[in-house]
Formats: structure tokens, sequence, C-alpha cells
């Protein structure tokens, strides 16, 4: 057995049809599936240990208690945090931003200041820092990326203009690791290096990042880092934020609730310490426990060559794929570092037809625009397709997806 027969085999619903044909999920970048070591230890832990977290002493609070703490502890050895207290567990990377931005205003850390995001981010990067400038008085400053077809189709972000940028009056950048649009890595290191040189602190939303790459906290230096778990194998309603202890210690907490407090009178409440201070109500402990056996099997293909091997295969079969179209446009077709992301319209084709009929020759693309519609309307005039791919894709599922396309494409060109 090969290593993607392998890999496969531990994914149940790979196995499953769809329009009558095998299923083709090429929509990762929107939610992965999930391996039946998630899947095991979601039914074990509702059927054998469902309790609530952190409050009573009985055992099975205990040992849910426990299993939550492992996820964790996981996601603080994925990333390379240096203290469990550094890692937030939310309900996602769209909650993990929310709590920053409005921590950060509440807290006065952007008055009167900027924002600086970059022109490729999703809504989920961009409208919680709206929000905070109603909160702040900030203001938004956006910072293009090369990819369009008046542009250089790399998809980088403007160096040159995110350094001047930064030094009107910014007060926090928030940048994505690599758009969910792009799938182009953004240099993000150097870009937290230019910000820290102002002072400035930097939150790097690293949604589709942390599928693809490694990511150790430290050495990016960034001040925030945030991911969800069902984009890495892990169940819905679980985030990860990261946070640098110092800025933890200075945001204001968030939701006020159970589990984040220290004393609470009517007159007057102390809080809880890191993290359980960002943490109310009670938790998804399941979804939480599950980051464990989910970044166990993200480790272990991240540091398999024979996993290298396969995405760099998988990447130069789409690159060929997409290139046999007649008429498709591919955003950042020149990117130099780019994850198994690709966004792409057809002359002549309507995304969301083109996604229906596929969908009935059992192929999943996302279609519309995606989340991120400032950069889809500019370059993909509103509306794109998408394929992603995960390390249990296929070769075989890449020229199905070819052959499913230029089907596609003659039927909707007649
Ligand atoms: C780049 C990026 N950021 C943020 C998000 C939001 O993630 P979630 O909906 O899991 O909170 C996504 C989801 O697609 C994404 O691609």
């Amino acid at each position: 057995m090969n290593f993607v027969q392998q890999i496969r085999g531990s994914f149940p619903i790979l196995g499953r049809k769809a329009g009558g044909r095998p299923l083709v999920y090429f929509d990762n970048a929107a939610t992965s599936q999930r391996p039946e070591s998630v899947l095991d230890l979601q039914q074990q832990l509702c059927s054998g240990h469902n309790a609530n977290i952190h409050r009573a002493v009985h055992t099975l609070s205990y040992e849910a208690t426990e299993a939550y703490e492992a996820g964790r502890k996981a996601a603080q050895a994925f990333i390379g945090a240096a203290q469990p207290e550094e890692i937030v567990l939310t309900a996602g990377a769209t909650a993990a931003i929310n709590l920053v931005a409005d921590c950060m205003a509440r807290g006065g850390f952007l008055s009167g200041g900027a924002i600086l995001l970059t022109e490729a981010e999703h809504h989920s990067n961009i409208v919680p820092w709206q929000m905070a400038c109603e909160k702040s008085g900030a203001r938004l400053e956006v910072v293009p990326v090369a990819a369009g077809r008046d542009f250089p189709n790399t998809g980088a972000v403007d160096m040159e203009a995110y350094r001047a940028a930064l030094r009107r009056g910014v007060k926090m950048v928030a940048i994505t690791h690599v758009s969910n649009i792009l799938g182009v890595v953004n240099p993000v290191k150097e870009m937290v290096a230019e910000a820290h040189a102002l002072g400035i602190p930097v939150l790097v939303d690293g949604a589709q990042g942390i599928v693809h790459r490694r990511v150790d906290v430290q050495d990016m230096d960034c001040d925030f880092y945030v991911f969800s778990g069902h984009k890495i194998y892990a169940p819905t309603g679980i985030g990860v934020l990261y946070g640098k202890r110092q800025w933890l210690e200075k945001l204001p907490p968030y939701m006020g609730g159970g589990d984040m407090v220290d004393k609470v009178t009517f007159e007057k409440t102390t809080y809880a310490d890191l993290p359980l201070k960002f943490e109310a109500g009670t938790a998804n402990f399941v979804a939480a426990a599950c980051l464990a056996p989910a970044l166990d099997l993200a480790t272990s293909l991240a540091l398999s060559p024979d996993a290298r091997e396969h995405e760099r295969a998988l990447m130069a079969a789409m690159a060929e794929s997409l290139q046999s179209i007649p008429g498709l446009w591919l955003a950042a077709a020149d990117a130099t570092d780019r994850i198994p992301l690709y966004s792409f319209t057809i002359e002549g084709v309507h995304p969301l037809d083109a996604a229906m009929l596929m969908d009935k020759m059992g192929v999943a693309l996302r279609s519309g625009h995606m989340c991120a519609e400032p950069i889809v309307d500019r370059i993909g005039g509103g509306s794109m397709l998408r394929a992603s791919l995960m390390a249990y894709n296929t070769l075989e599922e890449v020229e199905a997806f070819r052959a499913a396309l230029e089907r596609t494409v003659k039927m909707l060109k007649q």
C-alpha cells in the first residue's frame, strides 16, 4: 500500500460517492475531513467522559478537563509556543480574531491610529477590525497585492507599500499567513520584523497557513497567531489563539461568564489567570481534545518526506491540469511559494454553474466570493472557482477533476 492509500484508509468519508461517482473532495480550504483517530476520540469522549470542565471534583469532570487541557498542550507544541498559558481555546479562527480586535479596541491600544491589513484578507480578518475601528476611532490601511490581469500575477504583498503604510500611524498589523484566495505564502516573519522595528504588534491569520507550513510562533515572533481546528483534521467549533503572554496579560477580558473569573461580587469582579481569563462559559471540550490526534497526524505528515513529495506531485499535476483548460485564468499563477489552493475563472463560464455541474460529476469545489469579497471583486469579477487539496488527495483525483472541468466547460460554452 503506498503512502496516500494508507492515509486515505483512515478517512472513512473519502470512500463515499457523490453524483454516483467516487467523491473528489477539493474543498479542503473550507473544511478538511476527519481521520478515524479524531472520530474515535469524539465518540469515546461523548459516550464515556461527558462532563463540564474545570468546575467539579467528580471523576467525569476530571477526565473531561484532562482531555481539554491535552488539546491545549497539543496546540502549544504544534506551534512552538513557550507556555500553555499563551494558548487560548476559542470557537475558531474567526472567534479568535474578534477577541483580539475587540480587546485591543477596548484596551485603548488602537485609539486614533490605523490597523493595517492586506487586500487579500478573509472577511474574518476584515470585519472584526472594522468593528474595532468603530469602537476606537481607528481607521483601516489596506496594502495591495500583485494579483490580477493588470499586475504581475504573483500574489505577493507589495512590500514597498507595506513599509510606507506602517509609517502612517499604524497601531496594529493583521495579516494572513496564506490567503484563502491566492494560496500564496506571505513573508510573515519579515513583515513582523518590519512592524516590530516601529513597535507595532502583529496578528497573523493562520487559518490556511497552519495546514501547509510548519509554524514556530517564537521564530515568527508574531504577537498573535490564530487558526481553526476544522481545517486541520479536527472537528468544527474549536480554534486556537496564540498570544504572547505580555499581550494577553495587558488585554482586558473578552466575554464575561463562568470559568473566566477569580472572585465575583456585585460590587467588583476579579478575573482568572491566563488562559482562562479569555475562556468564558462551557467550552467545547470534545473538539478541543480532538486537537491532539488531529495535530499528531499533521505533525507526522509535516515530518514525512513521502508527504512532501506527494504534495509536490499534486501541485505539479494541478498546474498542468489548469493550464490545459482553454480560457482559464488562475489567480497568483506566478507565485513563488504557494500551497495547493487554486482560485480561477474561466472565460464565458459562470463559477456557480460550473461548481454545480462539477458536483454532479462527483467533484466538490468552492465557488462565489469565498468570504473574501474585496479581492475576489477586483480579480475575479465577484465570483471565482476554487480547488484546494490536502495530503489525502490523489493524482487520480486530479485527473478526474481535469476531465470533469473539461466536460463542464464544453457544456457551458455550447
Ligand atoms: C484565511 C482565513 N481566515 C479565517 C477564516 C475563518 O475561519 P473559521 O470560519 O474557521 O473561523 C478562514 C476560513 O475559511 C480563512 O480561510
